[in-house]
């Protein structure tokens, strides 16, 4: 049985889409749902593109109108796909483990509250760190903290700016987070998975 998962997205989807394609042509996995806190949220239409429910929450805090779409689609995996709020302890609680979340930098540093979107660029930035990337982590009741699956590392260069690291960390990503959820598929469950190949400048 292919492991069942539910995409949570807030914006853009590219990690979606990555992982739709990465997923095209493996038995192992397959995205049954796609949630959004945005009726906006430009990857309901990847969803659409690929057939593939989605929705949008009537209250993203309310945890019984999560469980009931995840049980509804017999949701073995939840995947944070650029999701920006929080996921309610009732969800969480039912699937502890079974949550993962990428995030653009290298944690434990440069997460919390409030790090999303370019501000994580511009902090690693003004930190003079030479190195960024992303990471893949479970999912806990606080923002970026549970334990770390998997990271990928990418060069800060002369004269980035947030955006073209947010555009070469973006790339990283998109290999990244497929590779944990095969492996989660191949498990039947999260686990880490040893460093993945580091992206070249
Ligand atoms: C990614 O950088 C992801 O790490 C972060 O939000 C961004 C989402 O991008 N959590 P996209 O919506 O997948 O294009």
């Amino acid at each position: 049985m292919p492991l069942k998962i539910a995409v949570c997205v807030s914006g853009g989807g590219s990690n979606l889409l990555a992982l739709l394609e990465s997923l095209r042509n493996f038995g192992g996995a397959q995205v049954v749902l796609v949630l959004s806190n945005r009726a906006s949220a430009a990857g309901l239409g990847h969803a659409k593109t690929f057939g593939i429910p989605a929705s949008v929450f009537r209250n993203a805090s309310d945890g019984d109108e999560w469980l009931e779409l995840l049980r509804e689609h017999h949701v073995d995996l939840i995947v944070l796909a650029g999701y920006l709020k929080l996921v309610p302890p009732a969800v969480i609680a039912a699937y502890r483990g079974r949550i993962i979340n990428i995030h653009p930098a290298l944690l434990p540093s440069f997460g919390g509250p409030g790090m999303y979107g370019l501000r994580v660029h511009q902090a690693v930035l003004a930190s003079g760190a030479k190195v960024s990337g992303c990471t893949v982590h479970l999912v806990d009741e606080e923002y970026d903290r549970g334990p770390i699956l998997a990271q990928s590392r990418v060069p800060v260069l002369p004269g980035d700016t947030a955006e073209t690291l947010a555009a070469r960390v973006l790339e990283a990503e998109h290999r990244l987070l497929p590779a944990v959820v095969r492996a989660a598929a191949d498990a039947g469950r999260p686990i880490p998975i040893p460093q993945p190949v580091e992206s070249n400048p």
